[in-house]
């Protein structure tokens, strides 16, 4: 098979062949056909990413065909469009992942790929009437946006809701899972452009997040404070979330794009009766909850462009310059 390596830290990726890989007794064997990235990907590409190790084969997110089941698995899985849910060993504890948990993609090999193996518990029907390329759009960064916004952020309807970055890929569906459970949304970006598409969206107004005083903007643009706020950038504007909140309001992170929280007043995150919470991913309940509210909710995933896999290194540049709104996807083909 044809499959995109990274040889080495911050390399060009390369199309190189390998063995097609086997699937074990409780595995299933897909031929995929459309990929996407996150910024995950990203990172392990510079060689940031704590674990990468090289060559590899990297991607969490994937949609294709069953082509081989293992003996334990239903036979009924032979040729079903399927979509992987990238988070693997979970665990027993719906609050936080046990300690075998990872991500499709790293150690193991990931969706960059002309076949990919996993257990027949990781997959899931294609959405009905999903194109290969819109599906592979979904499962790494919806499941992450609806855990932090539901599992971890309680969001109730009518709540005001503050999402940094909009034009990110988890980002992009923060936006549509809250305008859809009945939330007033605002967002941040660096980009008008952006803005005007989540505006489109149903977000109520932006603010760009690298000018002086967007705080106040954004108080001002939402005639009060929000309940909560969800973010993946961190950095030194985090600092300034405590003040943003409604009491008994909450912050739910889970990024750090931006780098380091530099320093933060205390008083505002206790008098506030403020929650800072982390989330990772999500639980296999929290993915199947997230397919049930999508496909309830009618929501289509947003790509930005589709590249060819022929041109994967242009995909990771489009990613490293934040042109994207919503998800990149590579269309998984034959290139030679
Ligand atoms: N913990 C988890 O389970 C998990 C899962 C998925 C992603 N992540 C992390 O979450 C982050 C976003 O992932 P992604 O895949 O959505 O990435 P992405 O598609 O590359 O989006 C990144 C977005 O970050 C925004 N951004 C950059 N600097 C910012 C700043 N100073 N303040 C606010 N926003 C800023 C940009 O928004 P604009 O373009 O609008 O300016 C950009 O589009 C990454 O750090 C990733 O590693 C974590």
């Amino acid at each position: 098979m044809q499959a995109i390596f990274f040889n080495k830290p911050d390399a060009i990726c390369k199309i190189q062949e390998t063995q097609i890989p086997e699937p074990g007794d409780n595995d299933v064997l897909i031929k995929i056909k459309a990929a996407a990235l996150n910024r995950r990907d990203f990172w392990i590409k510079k060689g940031i990413y704590q674990g990468a190790k090289f060559p590899c084969i990297i991607g969490s997110d994937g949609a294709g065909k069953v082509e081989k089941v293992g003996k334990n698995v239903d036979k009924a899985w032979l040729n079903e469009a399927v979509i992987i849910n990238p988070g693997l060993n979970w665990g027993d504890d719906p609050d936080a992942h046990g300690p075998d948990f990872h991500i499709l993609g790293l150690p193991t090999q990931g969706t960059f790929a002309q076949y990919i193996v996993v257990n027949a518990d990781s997959i899931w029907h294609k959405p009905d009437g999903w194109t290969f390329e819109k599906a592979a759009a979904l499962p790494l960064a919806a499941l992450t946006a609806y855990r932090a916004m539901f599992t971890r952020g309680n969001l109730r309807k009518g709540q005001k809701v503050f999402i940094t970055g909009a034009g990110g890929g988890v980002a992009v569906y923060l936006i549509q899972f809250a305008v859809a459970a009945g939330a007033k949304v605002y967002v941040s970006s660096s980009s008008e452009k952006k803005i005007k598409k989540a505006v489109a969206l149903g977000v109520e107004g932006g603010v760009f997040y690298n000018q002086p005083g967007w705080e106040t903007e954004l108080e001002n643009m939402a005639k009060g404070k929000f309940d909560l706020i969800i973010d993946s950038a961190a950095g030194t504007n985090f600092e300034k979330f405590p003040g943003l909140l409604n009491t008994g309001g909450k912050i739910v992170n889970f990024g750090g794009t931006a780098g380091k929280i530099p320093e933060m007043t205390a008083a505002k995150i206790f008098w506030k009766q403020a929650s800072i919470l982390g989330t990772t991913m999500g639980s296999p309940t929290d993915f199947k909850d997230m397919i049930s509210f999508v496909k309830k909710h009618h929501i289509e995933p947003v790509i930005d462009k589709i590249f060819p896999m022929v041109d994967a290194e242009l995909a990771f540049k489009q990613m490293e310059n934040h042109e994207q709104f919503g998800k990149i996807v590579i269309k998984i083909t034959d290139v030679y």
